[in-house]
């Protein structure tokens, strides 16, 4: 299958990016822009699993190179949105029968974190490329079990880490691993705190929305609207919290820097700062993680007293905080890089000073949609691959299971196992109601 090319050229980069970015930086970056094919039938058919903000977002996005032909969704309203939104595509409920429709060739999964495994799986395994968003799975056995399913299928995944494709955290990450800040010591990552709110009441579910589908293989409970949309990422029945909503995109940009995103931390010690409310959200809004590497490098991990909701920060970060982000810390200096193209360092010369020509550069995306389209037609990896996801995800889990154990614990990233810990090891997985697991679905 052909698909639509894009390339970035100097303007695009500029335009995509902030004006924080050195000269020497976009030139050595840009890459040629090639001619799109436009036959309109090697267009990709898309379809959309997951109707909510970020699945309509996701698919205008690939709408630039594919055509979204099917959308899904448990809620009849986000169903009928979408299939507003996007004219001409046919209506599902059950994913399974989207997976098997021979006329759709890619799947946008945003469903909630406690869907994207079976969901994945299955579109794989039914020849799909996906787009899968971040953050990959609820526990480490998913992620396990999805990396050798897509090894074995030959499918293109994309996890929607799209930082990744972003020009000043790909430049902080080079800078990081050309040594330009001495060895590094350490790396802190403040992640949006969650939201600290309860006891919530149970109310019967809207009509339209099956609650049981909703719910999938977790244990069911009766329904409570903040346990439903958006919300669902502050319940560890559903989430890890912000440590995995949020850390997937800025602890997955610290592995990048320092080179571990295809491995791990071997040591992680946690603690909630603020305890739940009882009958409310059950992950902590505040929590601190230290992680270690074999390296001996440290990593800081804690929640900015800042709240999101619906991925927007709202409040101001407390006092000797910064803003939700990354700050790599070496021997020489530090830097500090966090969306809208902010990057900062203690030398502002460590930015501007270009890196020799034989510098070790990374992986060049600046358009997330673009290159998985791109990476469909080529069948090359694409910038956030499978194991790069489970990987950034994984750091995630062994925190929030030391947050939830409140204790240090120590990994094995090849093993992929706790060291001498039979608790620890039995968070790595969850039971599975037996209607929605691997089995089943
Ligand atoms: N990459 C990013 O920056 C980013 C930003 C926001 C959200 N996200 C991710 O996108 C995902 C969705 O987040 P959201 O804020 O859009 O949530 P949401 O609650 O608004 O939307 C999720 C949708 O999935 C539907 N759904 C649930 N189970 C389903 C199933 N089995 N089959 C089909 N549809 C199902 C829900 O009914 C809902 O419409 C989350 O995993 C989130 O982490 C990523």
């Amino acid at each position: 299958m052909a698909a639509l090319t894009p390339r970035w050229s100097r303007r695009d980069l500029l335009k995509t990016t902030a004006a924080a970015l050195p000269a020497w930086f976009v030139e050595s970056s840009v890459r040629p822009a090639l001619a799109a094919e436009k036959s309109p039938n090697a267009r990709p058919r898309v379809a959309l699993v997951g109707c909510g903000g970020m699945g309509q977002h996701d698919a205008r996005l690939a709408k630039r190179f594919g055509d979204v032909v099917a959308v899904c969704d448990v809620d009849a309203a986000h169903l009928a949105a979408a299939a507003k939104a996007f004219k001409g595509a046919e209506k599902f409920s059950d994913y399974r029968k989207v997976c098997d429709a021979p006329n759709v060739d890619v799947i946008i999964n945003a469903t909630p974190d406690h869907w994207h495994t079976l969901i994945n799986l299955r579109a794989v395994r039914s020849g799909k490329d996906v787009y899968a968003e971040k953050p990959l799975t609820l526990t480490i056995d998913e992620g396990k079990r999805l990396v050798a399913a897509v090894k074995e299928s030959g499918r293109i995944l994309q996890v929607g880490s799209q930082q990744r494709s972003d020009a000043t955290f790909r430049l902080a990450c080079e800078l990081v691993r050309n040594g330009r800040l001495g060895k590094i010591e350490r790396v802190r990552t403040w992640l949006p705190s969650g939201l600290h709110d309860g006891p919530f009441a149970t109310a019967p579910a809207p009509p339209g929305l099956d609650w049981d589908f909703w719910q999938g293989q977790t244990q069911p409970v009766d329904y409570v609207p903040q346990r439903c949309h958006q919300t669902f990422r502050y319940w560890y029945d559903y989430s890890g919290g912000t440590m995995t909503d949020w850390g997937a995109h800025h602890n997955d940009i610290a592995l990048w820097g320092l080179g571990k995103d295809r491995s791990g931390p071997v040591s992680a010690e946690g603690r909630p700062l603020v305890d739940p409310i009882p009958g409310g959200y059950t992950a902590p809004s505040q929590y601190e993680v230290k992680f270690v590497y074999d390296d001996g490098v440290e990593h800081f991990c804690r929640s900015t007293s800042a709240n999101t909701w619906g991925g927007g920060v709202q409040g101001r970060p407390g006092p000797g905080e910064k803003y939700h982000g990354v700050q790599f810390e070496g021997a020489d200096g530090w830097l500090y890089v966090t969306r809208g193209g902010k990057l900062e360092a203690s030398d502002p010369d460590l930015i501007k000073t270009p890196l020799p020509s034989d510098a070790q550069r990374l992986y060049a995306s600046d358009d997330h949609m673009a290159n998985f389209f791109e990476c469909i037609a080529t069948r090359d990896a694409p910038i956030c691959d499978v194991e790069i996801g489970h990987r950034s995800v994984s750091c995630c889990h062994v925190g929030v299971i030391a947050i939830r154990l409140g204790r240090q614990v120590h990994w094995n990233p090849d093993s992929e196992q706790f060291v001498d810990d039979d608790e620890a090891n039995a968070m790595v997985a969850r039971e599975q109601r037996q209607a929605y697991s691997y089995e089943t679905m």
